[in-house]
């Protein structure tokens, strides 16, 4: 694997069809899932690793936002990447950028309605990753829906030739989404954590029963919490992230917690046709936890 720092160097690595799967690190296995994908799917796979201060609405969640380079490249080595880009801050904003890309609407709720300039930071350097390596594919995780259905949009709206291939959830076996912030729950945290997914799968059992409103499927998550505060649990249409009355188009019910002090997100993909995406789920402990070596 090559290991390089500006936009130049993956495009002169490029040949054949080029995928790319883009991060920020600390990879779990619903990134080596993206990866492995992409590999299949591709001539030559390049993964990003970029902590973006432009989408932490939040200087301390920035600061706090777990780094492991040497770790990650071996994993992400291990996955079949060929080209590892990790820019440095200079080369990813040479100057603090004044080209912004704002993608209206889709970012109005939830995720958007709670971290204001988040969506905003993600769309700017996301274009920058599609325009600057130019690859055939991108692969983004249903995790984080509403930023997947931004990025499909924005590719559309300006004509990047990029296709955007969407990957199931990877969870971990009691169900709690992967993710980089899981290894910063406190111990004692954990079964509060795993509530949400809970919840979101109750609600997917309903609608496999024939349930379709939108206020009985909230409902089901909001008291599955046990009195926890959720930030939002919202049903929200797939394309255009609007929330929805009814079930009644392809959707994915979302929701955010904050539980010791980690904000974590989830979602499942609902089809008005009963059936539902929950993802896959791990049959050991994630290497999110594992040690240094
Ligand atoms: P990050 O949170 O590192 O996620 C990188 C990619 O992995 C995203 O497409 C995300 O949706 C996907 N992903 C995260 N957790 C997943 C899981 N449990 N199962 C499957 N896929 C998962 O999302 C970002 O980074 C950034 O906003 C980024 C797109 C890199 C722009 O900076």
């Amino acid at each position: 694997m090559m290991v390089v720092k500006s936009f130049a160097e993956c495009r002169a690595a490029a040949h054949g069809s080029v995928g790319l799967v883009p991060t920020l690190g600390f990879v779990h296995e619903g990134h080596l899932d993206l990866m492995a994908r992409c590999r299949r799917e591709n001539d030559l796979v390049i993964s990003s690793l970029f902590v973006n201060p432009l989408q932490f609405n939040e200087a301390a969640d920035f600061d706090a936002y777990p780094r492991k380079f040497e770790r990650d490249a071996r994993l992400i080595e291990a996955a079949g990447v060929d080209v590892l880009f990790a820019p440095s801050l200079d080369e990813m904003y040479p100057l603090e950028p004044v080209t912004r890309v704002v993608v209206g609407g889709i970012t109005d709720a939830m995720e958007g309605a709670h971290r204001p300039g988040h969506f905003e930071g993600v769309a700017t350097v996301v274009t920058k990753l599609l325009a600057g390596i130019q690859p055939d594919r991108a692969y983004f995780g249903k995790k984080d829906a509403q930023q997947l259905a931004m990025v499909t949009r924005l590719t559309m709206d300006l004509s990047l030739p990029t296709e955007i291939v969407p990957c199931s959830t990877v969870r971990e076996a009691d169900g709690l989404a992967l993710s980089s912030r899981n290894v910063r729950l406190p111990t004692g945290c954990r079964d509060d954590a795993v509530l949400l997914s809970k919840g979101l799968f109750a609600a997917a059992d309903l609608v496999a029963t024939g349930e379709r409103s939108s206020a009985v499927l909230e409902q089901t998550v909001t008291e599955g919490l046990g009195g926890m505060p959720a930030e939002y649990v919202t049903l929200a249409d797939r394309v255009t992230a609007e929330p929805l009355i009814d079930l009644d188009r392809p959707a994915f019910l979302a929701g955010a917690i904050e539980v010791g002090g980690v904000r974590l997100i989830d979602n499942v993909w609902l089809d008005p046709d009963g059936t539902s995406d929950r993802g896959s789920f791990l049959d050991r402990t994630s290497i999110l936890y594992e040690g240094d070596d």
